[in-house]
């Protein structure tokens, strides 16, 4: 079979196609026939060797870590009921053909949901629904996306709205911009202007009866903040938590996470979640992926794919990825 392989680490052209042998499922394990591969962020970040010290993994592999596609075959012990199933599951090493995957991994992709509309759930539908759970965001809450325009971001503005939540997204640009507010956003502000933090503070208080009160007088304004860039950006962020707010430091494709001052928040009351929160198990993943792949299928839930790419092109997806050109998610297609 083919598989996308980092031979060393690099930019995007380190990434090659190679012939590998065909996985068989062992003991307890499907054969999945991969229809689309995702992709993350932190993959660009695994390839160039920056994130070695979470990520101890050495050249060659075979990256990705999601896929959708179709139960082929089954190991000992599993239900040959699972042969000819179209599957979400997470899987090591999934830019390719055909992966291998304990059964408790696989969930089942609704009717009429498309295999490449589901592939786009999971990773970031999973963290994106398993995110607003964490952070209890609800009815009323006033709830600020940074990263809004990337793959988790657009999910997150979704599932907020439906959760009731006044949405304030933060995007690069005026085409992002558009986009976001498209997708259902109340507000939002550029990032690539100097006074976005005001802005957004504007924006999460406005037609709010009472909140810059209850802001006890301060920058505060959100009762949640969601950090899917990091750094500089999601530092500027934090002062504008409300007092009893939470914020999520996520994210970290600007290079690091948002590193917020700890005591700050205690003095401040203001719950932090980082990337170890939204590291699920394998149960609450799958109960996750369940839950996102039915409002997908309801139609209740829009993945935006920027770009889908085939598996021999994985270094130029990596590439449009870090190019930071696209809207939504990168897919790669076999
Ligand atoms: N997807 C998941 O399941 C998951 C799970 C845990 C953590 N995370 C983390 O959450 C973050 C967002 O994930 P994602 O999957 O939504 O990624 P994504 O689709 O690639 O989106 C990345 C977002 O960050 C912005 N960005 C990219 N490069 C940047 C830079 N150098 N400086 C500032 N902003 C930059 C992008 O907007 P602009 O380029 O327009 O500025 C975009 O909005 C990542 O850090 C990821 O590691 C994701």
């Amino acid at each position: 079979m083919r598989a996308a392989q980092v031979k060393a680490f690099g930019g995007p052209e380190v990434l090659t196609t190679v012939e590998l042998p065909d996985p068989v499922p062992g003991p307890g394990e499907v054969l999945i026939e991969v229809a689309h591969a995702d992709t993350i962020y932190v993959e660009t970040q695994i390839r160039t060797g920056q994130a070695r010290a979470w990520f101890p993994v050495e050249p060659p592999y075979v990256p990705g870590g999601g896929v959708s596609g179709t139960v082929t075959a089954v190991g000992a012990g599993v239900d040959a009921e699972w042969v000819g199933r179209r599957v979400t599951s997470f899987v090591d090493g999934s830019y390719a053909e055909r992966v291998t995957a304990p059964v408790t991994a696989p969930t089942p992709v609704p009717d009429g949901l498309d295999l490449r509309t589901a592939a786009a759930l999971v990773h970031d539908g999973v963290t994106a629904a398993g995110l607003l759970e964490l952070t209890a965001v609800g009815p009323g809450d006033r709830v600020l996306i940074l990263g809004a325009s990337g793959g988790m971001g657009t999910l997150l503005i979704q599932l907020a709205r439906a959760r009731g939540a006044r949405v304030v997204a933060a995007a690069r640009g005026a085409g992002k911009s558009a986009l976001v507010r498209d997708l259902g956003a109340h507000a939002v502000v550029d990032v690539s202007e100097s006074d976005w933090v005001e802005r957004a503070r504007e924006a999460l208080t406005a037609d709010v009866a009472g909140a810059a009160e209850a802001a006890d007088g301060d920058e505060a304004a959100a009762d949640v903040v969601l950090d899917g860039v990091g750094g500089e950006l999601g530092l500027a962020a934090f002062p504008l938590t409300a007092t009893g707010g939470r914020f999520s430091a996520h994210g970290a494709p600007s290079g690091g996470f948002a590193a917020v001052d700890v005591a700050e928040a205690e003095r401040r009351g203001v719950t932090l979640f980082g990337i170890g929160d939204v590291q699920f198990g394998e149960a609450e993943a799958r109960r996750l992926t369940a839950q996102v792949l039915a409002e997908a299928a309801a139609g209740r839930l829009r993945p935006v794919i920027g770009a889908q790419f085939p598996l021999t092109e994985a270094a130029e997806a990596h590439a449009a990825i870090e190019g930071r050109e696209l809207i939504g998610k990168v897919l790669l297609g076999m």
